[in-house]
């Protein structure tokens, strides 16, 4: 893994591979950022100029390498492009994705400078986290790696007395790996991570990290009639778990409930899919490697609040023993559900997981899933649906999202959506309602089994859970480990009261 730390050094005396600097668009062109004076100064202030002639316009995305004059350590400058310059001020998102830019460009060499603008505390926490982002990748199964990831990344910051600097880098450093582990989990084949050796993996992370983990194998889930979890994984030779990992702080005044969609492989069951569109569906249990990775970030982090992640693990799989449609299932806590659709899986063991985590009374339960392609049409595949059964707790997940740059939009649950779905014949409830808002229909189910009085919001993160285009910013292909940072920001603004 690249490791991160601050050096308040100067650009021209840093010993590194690499010297990276920021240039953005102004009103008259290129404009090199602020951080590069030493290497403006190196380039006899013919920077701008030199850059301009190579074809560099500062715009978002772009990476120019020119070799490095005589009064600079490193060999090699790279200019990043970040976008706009207005006033000289750069947002944090845009300081993420160019450091994730020089990172992915650097792969292969050993070490890095980062001469970004990094004024405030917050900018070098941006940089720092989408230089470690943007140096992922994932090699599990290569032979031979083209380029192995840059090892090490210095930020440079010129803030006087560099406390809150190297806090902002250890904050960064603490959130950008969980996100690298939950990519990892994602990225892996689902012959390897299936419920059970998710299940050993949150146990043996609980272990590193001093956190609670309780899992339930199969005899358990039945013992204790988990029938929505059990009827989805009945059809698979990897049966199903339901894993608990706690974080507590002593001095916590809130508990959330975090629950996650954790198919390792939805075929889609008897109700199977067709061909083109199973290949990625490994993707299906990004939800609990986001929640799995924000509670080991929390407790790292050390925040004043309590959180629970339940991680819903199941296999999707049709065979002689699996459930067909048309079933019955009686869900933890006693509702049934009539199976019309096997591929409607999610809801299936979400809802058992919410009435699980609801018994602990919790202040809020957030469920991530990635849950319907519905909600794909919708949003894209960059932008998640963020339900609620309260409209402040709805608002305030998508301000939270949009702080830490996770594009997302506020989605409702339409009542009149509601009668399709508990509309059964012979149970409760189907799990599948209205083919129109298929996405608000699931959010709709999974809002039955919220208990009374519990705040609940659904993020449907099934667009921007996977890349399947290029990489982007800091965003590689495959497993993005969308929603973690929303999450982390969200218990840590419950923590401090916000
Ligand atoms: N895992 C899928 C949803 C999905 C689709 C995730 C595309 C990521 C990308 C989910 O289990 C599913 O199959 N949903 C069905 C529900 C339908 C049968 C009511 C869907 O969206 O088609
Ligand atoms: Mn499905
Ligand atoms: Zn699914």
């Amino acid at each position: 893994m690249t490791a991160l730390s601050v050096s308040t050094s100067s650009a021209a005396s840093l010993r590194a591979d690499a010297l990276v600097i920021g240039v953005a668009k102004g009103p008259k062109g290129l404009v090199v950022a602020a951080g590069a004076e030493a290497v403006v100064e190196a380039f006899d202030g013919k920077l701008a100029e030199v850059l301009t002639t190579l074809g560099a316009t500062g715009a978002e995305g772009e990476a120019v390498k020119l070799p490095a004059p005589a009064g600079l350590k490193a060999p090699l400058v790279l200019a990043v492009g970040l976008g706009e310059a207005v006033d000289g001020a750069y947002d944090a998102e845009d300081l993420r994705k160019a450091a994730g830019v020089a990172a992915r460009t650097l792969a292969g060499s050993k070490k890095a400078a980062l001469a970004l603008p990094a004024v405030s505390a917050e900018d070098v926490e941006a940089v720092a986290l989408g230089g470690l982002l943007g140096s992922y990748s994932f090699g599990a199964y290569k032979g031979e790696v083209a380029k192995a990831p840059v090892a090490e990344l210095v930020v440079l910051t010129d803030r006087k007395g560099s406390k809150d600097a190297k806090a902002a880098v250890e904050r960064a450093t603490a959130i950008g790996e969980e996100m690298n582990r939950a990519r990892d989990l994602i990225n892996t084949a689902p012959n390897d991570l299936n419920p059970k050796s998710f299940a050993a993996i949150a146990q043996a992370a609980g272990k590193e990290h001093g956190l609670k983990v309780e899992v339930l194998d199969e005899k358990a889930l039945a013992k204790g009639g988990f029938g929505g979890i059990l009827g989805v994984g009945v059809g698979s030779a990897n049966p199903p778990r339901l894993v608990k990992v706690a974080y507590t702080h002593p001095k916590a005044k809130a508990t959330l409930a975090f629950v996650g969609k954790g198919i390792t492989y939805d075929s889609g069951g008897i109700s199977l899919k067709p061909a083109g569109h199973n290949e990625t569906m490994k993707c299906d249990m990004s939800g609990a490697a986001a929640v799995f990775a924000a509670v080991v970030a929390a407790k790292r982090l050390g925040l004043q609040v309590n959180v629970t992640a339940w991680l819903a693990l199941a296999e999707n799989m049709p065979s002689g023993s699996a459930t067909r449609p048309g079933d019955v299932l009686r869900m933890y806590g006693g509702k049934t559900v009539e199976v019309l659709n096997t591929d409607a899986e999610g809801r299936l063991v979400l809802a058992d997981a919410i009435v699980r985590a609801g018994e602990e009374q919790p202040d809020v339960i957030v469920d991530v899933a990635t849950l319907t392609g519905a909600m794909v049409l919708a949003l894209g595949n960059r932008t998640f649906g963020v339900m609620a059964n309260d409209d402040a707790l709805r608002t305030k997940l998508h301000e939270t999202a949009g702080a830490v740059g996770e594009a997302s939009w506020p989605m409702p649950l339409p009542a009149d959506l509601r009668k399709g779905m508990v509309e059964s014949t012979v149970a409760d409830l189907a799990n599948m309602g209205e083919r129109m808002g298929g996405g608000l229909v699931a959010g709709l189910f999974l809002q039955e089994f919220v208990a009374e009085g519990i705040d609940w919001a659904h993020l449907d993160i099934a667009g921007p859970a996977f890349n399947e285009g290029g990489p982007s910013g800091y965003t590689p292909k495959g497993g993005t480990a969308s929603a973690v940072r929303t999450l982390v920001r969200f218990a840590e603004d419950t923590a401090a009261g916000k």
